[in-house]
Order: C-alpha cells, then sequence, then structure tokens
C-alpha cells in the first residue's frame, strides 16, 4: 500500500517538492482505506480502487518498456529486490505474453537493504531489507518458480563470479533499482555487456535528489557512449530508460 516509498524525501528541494502538497491527504486516505473493514483478499483482487495513481505510473512504465523489447532475445534483469513487487511484475508479464518462450526473470539482491555513502544523506542505512526466504516463499506461492531466479549477491563483489558461472545469460530488459553510488557504479557495467542491442535499460532514481550517486554512476558510464537517455512522459519513478 506504500506509494511514495519507504525511503526519506529531501523536504524543500526539487524533486521531493512536486507532490509534497498531495503527501498528507494521500497518507489520510490510507488510514481511512485501512479502517473500512475490507478483507485482505479485496487489496489484491480490486487493488485500483486502492492503489495510489504514483504506484500505477510506475508499472505502467515498467510495461512500457517490457512491451517495446517483446520479440528481443534476452530474460529480464531485476536488480534490486526489495520484496519483490518489480520482479514479481516482470514475472507475470512473461506468464501473460511469453506463454512458450524460454524467457525468465533473474532478481539480484544481497537481502541486507541500502549502505549509502556519506554523499546520500537521503538514503537510509539498511532500509529496503527483506528476507530472502520471505520473497522465495512468495514466488512459490504463486508458482512462479519456472520464470523467476532470486540471486543472493552483493552487487558491488560478486557479479564477475556469478558471470562466470553462468556464462551464458543476455538480458532484454535491465532494472537498476538500487540507487545508491557504489552499487550502480559496480553493476551497470555487468549488465550493460550482457544486454541484448535493441534491449532496454531502465534506471529507477536517474536525475532525483533522492538518489545522487545513481546520476554520476550513470553520467560516469555512459559520458562517452553516446546514447540517449529518455523518460516515461506519463511516468513517476522509474525515472529514465535508455535503448541499447
Ligand atoms: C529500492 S529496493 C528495490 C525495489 C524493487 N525493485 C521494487 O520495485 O520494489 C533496493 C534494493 O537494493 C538492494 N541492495 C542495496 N545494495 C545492494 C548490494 N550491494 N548488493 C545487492 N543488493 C543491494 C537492497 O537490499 C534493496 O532490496
Amino acid at each position: 500500500m506504500t506509494d511514495l516509498r519507504e525511503r526519506t524525501y529531501v523536504d524543500g528541494v526539487f524533486e521531493s517538492m512536486k507532490f509534497a502538497d498531495k503527501r498528507e491527504g494521500y497518507y489520510r486516505g490510507l488510514e481511512e482505506m485501512k479502517g473500512m473493514g475490507y478483507p485482505t483478499e479485496d487489496f489484491i483482487h480490486h487493488y485500483p480502487c486502492f492503489v495510489g495513481h504514483l504506484t500505477l505510473a510506475r508499472f505502467l512504465s515498467l510495461n512500457e518498456c517490457y512491451q517495446k523489447t517483446l520479440g528481443i532475445s534476452g530474460h529480464i534483469a531485476d536488480v534490486g529486490v526489495y520484496k519483490g513487487a518489480s520482479l514479481l511484475y516482470f514475472s507475470k508479464l512473461v506468464q501473460i505474453y511469453e506463454s512458450t518462450t524460454l524467457t525468465q526473470v533473474h532478481g539480484f539482491d544481497w537481502f541486507k537493504g541500502n549502505a549509502p555513502s556519506v554523499d546520500e544523506p537521503s538514503v537510509l542505512p539498511g532500509s529496503s531489507a527483506e528476507s530472502y526466504e520471505r520473497v522465495s516463499k512468495l514466488i512459490e506461492a504463486q508458482s512462479l518458480q519456472h520464470i523467476t531466479r532470486l540471486h543472493k549477491v552483493d552487487l558491488t563483489r560478486e557479479l564477475g563470479a556469478f558471470f562466470e558461472k553462468h556464462a551464458h545469460l543476455q538480458f532484454k530488459l535491465a532494472f537498476l533499482d538500487t540507487g545508491t553510488y557504489d552499487v550502480v557504479k559496480a553493476s551497470l557495467p555487468y549488465f550493460w555487456e550482457r544486454l541484448t542491442k535493441g534491449g532496454i535499460m531502465v534506471l529507477d532514481q536517474y536525475n532525483t535528489e533522492i538518489a545522487p550517486g545513481e546520476t554520476k554512476a550513470v553520467r560516469e558510464f555512459f559520458e562517452d557512449k553516446g546514447c540517449v537517455i529518455r523518460t516515461f512522459p506519463t511516468g513517476w519513478m522509474p525515472t529514465a530508460y535508455i535503448v541499447k
């Protein structure tokens, strides 16, 4: 039910201010809905009644990118899994649109939450931590093990060994949703190298003040590559994508 995502916002500056006047009303409405006696099943089966439009915009953007990669060879990489929202969303898109392909959705996370540097004060240390076991159970509860693969890895240190072991892996879509400089800096080159030409890399927080490290790492990596960094005119976060 969290619409504005569990992170601290830097009040008084740029992007965080855009919806500042909506925040109070949104959370008031959320509390009201929680007290209206709906059974849990209603929140699942009738989710458009409850979910906020920014969360919806997020998943429309991810779907837009997914649709653009249909017909391009490769799997999907969900880099930064947390509770599994984007991971399981992509898995369900594969279920719906690719009933006979071998496309898999690979989730990468160390399941310890965020570890920001001193230059990233708006990212809380340990925020977005979830257990590997609970995400695995969620995948199994929905019988999605044949599509969804979960990899417990430190993205700053272990991707070299991972891709040596799984040398065949190629992606058509990579969603980078980790936000901090060290993680984006270390992981971006691996996923870009393994992105099929025509495939898409999606960046969750490029050009937002909550994740200055992501913008910095993206600028450094793409500086001399001549890529166009696009955005979603009807989106929220993710804020950017690049077609290879
Ligand atoms: C914002 S959350 C991902 C949200 C998810 N994509 C979604 O749509 O709900 C960021 C994730 O990055 C993970 N992460 C941060 N640093 C990491 C690292 N060094 N290695 C692996 N995962 C890391 C955190 O554990 C967290 O689950």
